[in-house]
């Protein structure tokens, strides 16, 4: 799991997702990745805040180039992110789409998508027809969901990270 250590609420849910997954995943500072570490793993999760107004926080978007760059064919990549639906509605979670369009794009084959049921907003780039294309979490506004929505989105990864790739 990448995210970065730094961080508030993005760390208190990678903590919940680690927790309900037990032993077996390795944390690592999305601050101070690198591309040999990210090649170095089948199964990725991604915790991608969204911050500036429908952007990438700094520590992503520095790796954005290198990622850009990577081959990342048979790997399965599941991604969670922070956002504020009512202060941000037109931009809700964009960063997980942003990153998701670049991973696809380089042949990583997504998992963890999730319903739109429940959230409201007027627009998001992490929206693909009927569902966000990873796990939108709203601490600001829907604190009292997190715990659940982890919970069943743990259950739903370990599902899709089992499955073979059809590409
Ligand atoms: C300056 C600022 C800009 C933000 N921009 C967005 C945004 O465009 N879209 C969104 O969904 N959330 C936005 N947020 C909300 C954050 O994503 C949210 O507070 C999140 O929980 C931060 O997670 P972190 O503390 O783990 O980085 C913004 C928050 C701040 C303070």
């Amino acid at each position: 799991m990448f995210y970065s250590f730094n961080t508030k609420k993005t760390a208190q849910a990678a903590e919940k997702i680690l927790q309900e997954f037990g032993n077996g995943i390795e944390k690592v500072n999305a601050e101070t990745i690198t591309e040999k570490e990210l090649l170095s793993y089948k199964n990725l999760i991604l915790g991608v805040p969204t911050w500036f107004d429908g952007e990438l926080p700094n520590y992503w978007d520095e790796f954005v180039p290198a990622l850009e760059d990577m081959n990342l064919k048979g790997k399965n990549v599941a991604i969670f992110g922070n956002g504020n639906q009512k202060d941000y509605p037109e931009n809700f979670v964009d960063g997980i789409g942003i990153i998701a369009r670049i991973l696809e794009s380089r042949g990583a084959r997504l998992v963890g998508l999730t319903s739109l049921k429940g959230y409201e907003f007027e627009s998001s780039q992490a929206v693909r027809g009927d569902q966000f294309v990873g796990l939108a979490l709203d601490f600001e506004n829907q604190s009292s969901k997190v715990g659940q929505q982890i919970k069943k989105w743990a259950e739903q990864l370990k599902k899709e990270f089992g499955k073979k790739t059809k590409r």
